[in-house]
């Protein structure tokens, strides 16, 4: 069996892992990345949209910006929309300027894989039988079957970049870590329309029938989501019964609806909010996805992951650069820190917008009055705003 060795070892190639490779060969520092999905799989798929100012920036100087800056949206306000009114919180206004920048997640993936690649970067897609070794031991080790063959990366570090459903998190040892969880009984229907944004800003709704939300792509492209109950399957929603339930929850008094068009994609994404303590094992660390999961209303996600693997990046090249680990000491609690301030932002965001089932007639009302407030109050809007653009990286 080949054995390689590598500075770090890199479990996923979404968002997380493709970044992390990125800065980490911009500082000098070798990585391999494995990845179980195909290069394809991982390029197509449709997830997150809404990016930080700090994940513009830390995209942009990382030097993957370009497409970014050209195709990427800024939008510096959002709509809250209720009791069939829309009412614009102007970002840039309640927070100094500052806004928010809507470019697919997917396209974010294949910037990545193109710069890894015109790099020469080691990204293994189609892996198969992935496993940490020895997770807590000096020379970690990571072991992958490719093309048929058995291969051994031998690490001065791994991290854990592999989503919630990963290996990375499940290679620490139970009574190393502790995890927090909050499953929320809704699951999010997306879809993807081939039909022009309808307005050039999100719609967060709550109607007396649930969330939705309008969002967008590209100016060819809209992105809508339906609040449905747990154990929805795709199979009982037909194109003609979501067009009929976003239409009803989102048309406005005032005339305004989504434009409809060929849907090209839909799917279901349960919401979960979830966090392990702390997010570092020896010498494995666990970033992004693979260490908290946020209900994507607050839509912080992506951010998140960005954020921690910029920080690890950073951690990493202090230590090869100067033998030290003060960074690396730090980086559990400073991502700890900005993940629980998410989480709270995002089950905040959730009740607020969300019908539970069973919810009564003065629960709703009680959200109605909530939002009211929220709209008419320059404090409640401007809470809201900057936990919405994000807060700086340090
Ligand atoms: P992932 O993207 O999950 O990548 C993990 C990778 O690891 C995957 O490619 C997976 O195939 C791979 N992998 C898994 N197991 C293994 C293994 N054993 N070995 C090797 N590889 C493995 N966030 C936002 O910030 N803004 C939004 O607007 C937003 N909207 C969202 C909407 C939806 C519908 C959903 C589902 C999510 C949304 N998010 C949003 C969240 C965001 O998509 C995630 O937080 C983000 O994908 C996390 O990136 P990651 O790289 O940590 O994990
Ligand atoms: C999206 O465009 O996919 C999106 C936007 C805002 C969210 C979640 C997802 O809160």
């Amino acid at each position: 069996m080949a054995v390689h060795r590598i500075a770090v070892g890199i479990v996923g190639a979404g968002p997380a892992g493709l970044l992390l490779g990125h800065l980490l060969q911009r500082a000098g520092i070798g990585s391999v990345t494995v990845e179980v999905r195909s290069e394809q799989h991982v390029i197509d798929r449709v997830r997150a949209g809404v990016l930080e100012q700090t994940t513009v920036d830390v995209l942009r100087e990382a030097g993957v910006g370009a497409r970014l800056a050209s195709e990427g949206m800024r939008h510096e306000g959002l709509y809250l929309a209720f009791d069939g009114e829309r009412h614009r919180l102007d970002l840039a206004d309640l927070t100094a300027g500052r806004g928010i920048t809507v470019y697919g997640q997917n396209e974010i993936v294949r910037d990545l894989v193109a710069a890894r690649r015109a790099a020469g970067g080691q990204v293994v897609f189609d892996a198969e039988h992935v496993a940490i070794v020895d997770a807590g031991a000096d020379r970690p080790r990571l072991r992958v079957r490719a093309d048929g063959v058995e291969r051994i990366y031998e690490c001065d570090f791994i991290a854990g970049c592999d989503g919630f459903h990963g290996i990375s998190r499940a290679s620490m040892p139970a009574s190393a870590v502790r995890a927090y969880e909050r499953v929320h009984p809704f699951t999010w229907l997306g879809i993807l329309a081939q039909a022009a944004p309808a307005s050039p800003e999100l719609v967060y709704c709550l109607h007396e029938d649930g969330f939705a939300l309008f969002s967008m792509r590209s100016t060819g492209l809209t992105r809508l989501y339906l609040q449905c109950g747990p154990d929805e399957r795709i199979e009982d929603w037909p194109d003609d019964r979501i067009w009929s339930e976003l239409r009803a929850r989102l048309r406005m008094h005032d005339g305004w609806e989504p434009n409809q068009g060929p849907i090209l994609q839909k799917n279901l994404t349960g919401m979960r909010s979830f966090v392990v303590e702390p997010m570092r094992f020896g010498r494995l660390f666990l970033a992004g996805d693979a260490a908290h999961i946020v209900p994507p209303t607050g839509a912080k996600g992506l951010n998140l992951a960005v954020a921690d693997v910029w920080r690890l990046a950073r951690a990493l090249d202090e230590h090869y650069g100067t033998g030290g680990t003060a960074a690396l000491d730090a980086y559990s609690d400073a991502g700890l820190r900005r993940a629980w301030r998410a989480q709270r932002f995002s089950c905040w965001m959730t009740s607020l917008l969300h019908r539970p089932d069973g919810a009564s007639a003065f629960d709703h009302r009680r959200q109605l009055a909530d939002l009211d407030y929220l709209v008419h109050s320059r404090a409640a809007m401007t809470s809201l705003a900057e936990n919405y653009v994000g807060f700086p990286l340090e």
